[in-house]
């Protein structure tokens, strides 16, 4: 079975296009900057369709799975034409592509198309962004619907995971390089969220797509947390010194973009379906202390 990620260098990437490879997938990583660790490497700049079009042409595969975006929502604030190009456009030309050879479609959404007005969102509720990246990835499912192919939207929160990815790193891993080196820290404690752990949303989209599942997937972590909340409980984790978290508010931060109060999810559709379960907080940040540990082990 021949799948296509795109963004194979991301956060998500890595860990989907490492897990699909482990269990003998034949894995195409899309990329455009940062080189996959994993799969066989494809450059597509996915700004050009025609880059789009010759990778779908040499691989031809049975599934995509649509990962790569502008991440970056001040970014996408500051350069909406480059943000609507990466986001929308090329995930409507990826979409032609796919319908032409019937390959199954894929799609990582976010829990930032929903306003955050009231939290703990189903797959149903209404989605409103309130900023642009928002918009451009609810675009993205939109033209899903609108174009008759089979699909899955799968929406996650705070994607977090062991390693820096497409030259980033992740909230977590940022908290304990700061935690770590005694530096205090400021937190928000009215943004709520899910957080997700890379690894365990890896093995739900694998067991989604093999269970043949289509439609909407709210796939994030079983917990809502303030982001505050969240940074204890790492703190906790790995016995580091939480009183050099300190408590700050959204309004305090100079964010560019809007960003929701409360955009947690309701992962009880994910849970009654999956065997690979949404993990509570304690549990995945367990989990990734453990990778942490077993990729320090590996190395030396
Ligand atoms: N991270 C989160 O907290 C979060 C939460 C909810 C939903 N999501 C969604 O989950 C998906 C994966 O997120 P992530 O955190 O793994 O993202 P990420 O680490 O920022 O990776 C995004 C990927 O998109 C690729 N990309 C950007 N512009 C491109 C272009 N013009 N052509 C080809 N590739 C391009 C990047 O590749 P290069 O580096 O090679 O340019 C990068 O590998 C995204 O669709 C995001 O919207 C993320």
């Amino acid at each position: 079975m021949k799948v296509l990620i795109t963004g194979a260098g991301g956060l998500l990437g890595t860990s989907l296009s490492m897990t699909l490879e482990s269990y003998n997938y034949e894995v195409y990583s899309g990329y455009n900057v940062s080189l996959p660790l994993y799969g066989k490497p494809i450059k597509m700049d996915l700004s050009d369709p025609n880059q789009i079009n010759r990778a779908f042409e040499k691989i031809r595969p049975n599934i995509i799975i649509h990962c790569a975006a502008i991440t970056n929502v001040d970014m996408c604030e500051q350069k909406k034409s480059l943000a609507y190009i990466v986001n929308s456009i090329s995930t409507l030309n990826l979409i032609l592509q796919a319908k032409k050879i019937n390959s199954f479609f894929v799609y990582i959404s976010t829990d930032y198309i929903f306003s955050g007005d009231k939290g703990m969102y189903k797959e149903n509720d209404e989605p409103h962004p309130i900023n642009f990246y928002g918009f451009t990835k609810w675009m993205g499912e939109r033209y899903l619907k609108t174009v008759d192919i089979d699909h899955l939207i799968i929406r996650p929160s705070v994607i977090y995971g062991t390693r820096p990815a497409s030259g980033k790193i992740n909230f977590v891993l940022w908290l304990l390089e700061e935690l770590t080196r005694n530096r205090s820290v400021r937190i928000v404690t009215d943004q709520y969220v899910s957080p997700t752990l890379n690894t365990n949303l890896s093995q739900m989209i694998i067991e989604a797509i093999e269970k043949e599942l289509t439609g909407t997937y709210h796939m994030a972590g079983a917990e809502r947390v303030s982001r505050y909340e969240f940074a204890i409980r790492v703190a906790d984790t790995f016995g580091l010194d939480k009183s050099l978290i300190n408590e700050a508010y959204m309004s305090d931060m100079n964010w560019i973009a809007k960003r929701p109060r409360d955009s947690s999810l309701d992962i009880s559709k994910a849970f009654r379906t999956l065997k690979n379960k949404p993990l509570k907080t304690k549990q995945s940040l367990d989990i990734f202390k453990e990778e942490i540990e077993s990729a320090i082990r590996s190395n030396n």
